[in-house]
């Protein structure tokens, strides 16, 4: 049985996740946006890539939800991107309602989808998408940390002149300033880090990643990031529809682990076909666990802001 995907929401993450979903050759997109001819023309347009980029499923675009039924993973990017100076908080009220309706034809058309959300601000759109859609909370996943994390792994990279894909680096927490890029947990094929950079250029490089959003709002002016975006929700799509077990950086509902409960927040979890099979719990420092309580203050004022 082939396996489907719905993006929701054809702007530039939306689109992007669709060509990363094409390409990668994981299962039949359908992109879905409420403007009349934009997920049907970028739908077109990529579905024409097919037989110069080989993959053999077919991208489709609607306006109407019902053509994402029984998808096997819903991706939820519709909302507003942030400007020079905004905060992700600051689209808030606006995307609260986005999301809820959304996360309402998600739930009416997929039942037993995997729910995936990037809009932001993430952690608090998540829980938005779990109290409306009322999936079990295995099957809500925000997209932060895969993100944040590959930023991170990024400029720790270009610090070293290593191959990105040779650094191992995981960012927890909030997918807002008071994000956790590990240090202690960074690693260059094993070696870590900390014996490699110093105190002053890793802190660069923390603070780096943590603004590493704004930055690239700050030099697009119109909006945020979406190619790194877009894939990272596709890897994480790609984990539910492949049953992959893969541990990836993920907001998810914590009920008790690391000492928080009620509320979503970016943690290390097991993705496989029934979404968050396990979340990755181990030991943090007493600085570790302060920063994530400072996240998960933080969040808890986004929920209420949300009024669910
Ligand atoms: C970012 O960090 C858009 O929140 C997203 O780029």
């Amino acid at each position: 049985m082939r396996k489907k995907i719905t993006i929701i929401g054809a702007g530039n993450v939306g689109a992007t996740a669709a060509h990363w979903a094409a390409s990668r050759g994981i299962a039949d997109v359908v992109l879905v946006d409420v403007v009349e001819g934009v997920p049907q023309g970028k739908a077109l347009d990529l579905s024409q890539a097919g037989p110069v980029d080989g993959f053999p499923f077919s991208v489709t675009g609607s306006n109407d939800f019902a053509d994402s039924a029984d998808s096997d993973v819903v991706i939820i990017t519709a909302g507003l991107a942030r400007k020079p100076g905004m905060s992700r908080d600051d689209l808030l009220a606006k995307n609260v309602a986005i999301v809820k309706s959304c996360s309402e034809q998600a739930a009416k058309y997929s039942p037993d989808a995997v729910l995936i959300v990037v809009t932001n601000p993430i952690d608090a759109m998540v829980y938005t998408g779990f109290k409306v859609s009322g999936f079990p909370k295995n099957r809500v996943i925000g997209m932060a940390g895969v993100l944040d994390s590959a930023r991170y792994r990024t400029f720790l990279a270009q610090a070293l002149g290593v191959a990105p894909r040779d650094v191992n680096a995981m960012v927890m927490g909030i997918h807002g300033d008071k994000m956790m890029p590990l240090i202690r947990l960074a690693n260059v094929a094993g070696v870590p880090v900390s014996d490699l950079l110093s105190d002053d250029e890793l802190a660069a490089i923390v603070h780096r990643t943590q603004t590493g959003g704004a930055e690239i709002v700050n030099h697009l002016k119109t909006g945020s990031a979406f190619y790194t975006p877009g894939l990272a929700a596709v890897e994480m799509a790609e984990a539910v529809l492949t049953d992959s077990k893969r541990v990836l950086p993920c907001a998810a509902y914590l009920e008790g682990e690391f000492g928080i409960s009620g509320c979503f927040l970016g943690v290390p979890v097991v993705i496989g076909s029934e979404g968050v099979e396990k979340i990755m719990e181990f030991k943090l420092t007493d600085e570790e666990q302060t920063a994530l309580h400072e996240s998960e203050k933080a969040v808890h004022v986004q929920m209420e802001a949300t009024g669910l």
